[in-house]
């Protein structure tokens, strides 16, 4: 089905002038700046940050780019990848008119968001196996449906969606696809950033807070056609990623080895864990992961969670999501913190 950027785009985003910062304005080499209103005798930190960042973050696109093999043209960074999917839903989504699919149970900024917009949400839950509704997706579809949020690996299920269902999906919606691959390091499956020259309305969302340890920085990417990167860039606040997240962004994204090791590890620590959860009495099901996190079912979740958080570990309780019942969705820690989870999990008794 041929996408056409223009059907779905609100008409006051397509007429908006963006805000043009006096970064956007004035990019060449000079020795005195005077045109931002910083304050040009210094920061009082170590570093220097008296100055506005880069707006369009290009240094960290140009490795981003190189590590992905995307043009930074086609990539956009928001605060964290929360922000990118609030500015879709901006963008593409007229509030009390438009409306989103979600396929609970899935990551909940989707639906937060588009309740923040007053966008509708269509929920399609997945299958019992964890899986795409091609029908109930197909069903759902409205000629006022923006976007369709697909999540793989998903949150919390951490199963990976059969591929050739998100492709069914980009093949024949109208609007865009988002495909969240917020753990896609940890997955047994190939990233769809390779498809984007395929869909034009493929979005893939990735993040630096997962894999890449930093988290505290906010940094997500949104890999993109160059039409959709632009609409985001014309929406996001002039500087959404501050001077120390892009420094700091540089720095990590240097580190490959590094990360790398650590994703070894974490697989290597996801199958051990999972083994020694499958062996506990309370134990009734542990799913297949392909996240740095295993979702498990038990017959008593809410007195694990509050026997553990009397102990000082902390779990996330998920027993009250759609298809979650008796579940329990663990992050993958170090060797050390696995032990002592299994090792206090061992003592507890109904
Ligand atoms: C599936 C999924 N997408 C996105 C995010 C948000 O990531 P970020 O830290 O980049 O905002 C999370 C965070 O837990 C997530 O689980």
């Amino acid at each position: 089905m041929q996408f056409d950027i223009n059907e779905i785009l609100r008409d006051n985003i397509k007429k908006l002038k963006p805000y043009s910062s006096a970064r956007d304005e004035f990019q060449g080499e000079a020795s005195i700046f005077l045109d931002a209103n910083e304050n040009n005798f210094g920061s009082p930190t170590d570093s220097l940050y008296n100055r506005y960042p880069d707006p369009q973050q290009w240094v960290v696109k140009k490795r981003i780019s190189e590590i992905k093999g995307v043009p930074p043209q086609n990539i956009f960074l928001g605060n964290g990848s929360d922000e990118a999917i609030d500015i879709l839903i901006r963008a593409f989504c007229r509030p009390g008119i438009d409306n989103i699919i979600v396929l609970p149970p899935t990551y909940g900024m989707y639906s937060v968001s588009a309740g923040i917009n007053d966008v509708a949400i269509k929920e399609v839950p997945l299958t019992a196996a964890y899986q795409l509704d091609l029908e109930g997706i197909a069903e759902a579809i409205d000629p006022n449906t923006r976007l369709i949020f697909v999540c793989s690996p998903n949150n919390p299920t951490a199963n990976s969606i059969i591929r050739e269902d998100i492709e069914t999906v980009l093949a024949n919606f109208r609007g865009i696809v988002v495909v969240d691959e917020a753990y896609i390091n940890y997955s047994r499956q190939k990233s769809f950033i390779q498809e984007l020259t395929e869909y034009s309305n493929l979005v893939v969302l990735q993040t630096l807070s997962k894999a890449w340890g930093l988290a505290g920085l906010r940094v997500g990417m949104a890999f993109a056609s160059q039409d959709v990167i632009e609409v985001l860039n014309k929406i996001k606040p002039p500087y959404n990623i501050n001077e120390a997240s892009q420094q700091l962004a540089l720095q990590g994204l240097a580190n490959i080895d590094k990360v790398n090791n650590w994703i070894r590890e974490t697989i290597q620590e996801r199958e051990q864990l999972a083994a020694a959860l499958e062996a506990l009495p309370f134990v009734q099901q542990v799913y297949p992961s392909d996240a740095n996190f295993i979702l498990v079912r038990t017959t008593a979740p809410r007195d694990i969670y509050s026997y553990l958080v009397n102990k000082g570990i902390i779990v996330r309780d998920r027993s009250s999501v759609i298809l979650c019942d008796g579940c329990l969705r663990i992050t993958v820690g170090t060797a050390e913190e696995n032990l002592q989870l299994v090792a206090t999990l061992k003592s507890f008794t109904i």
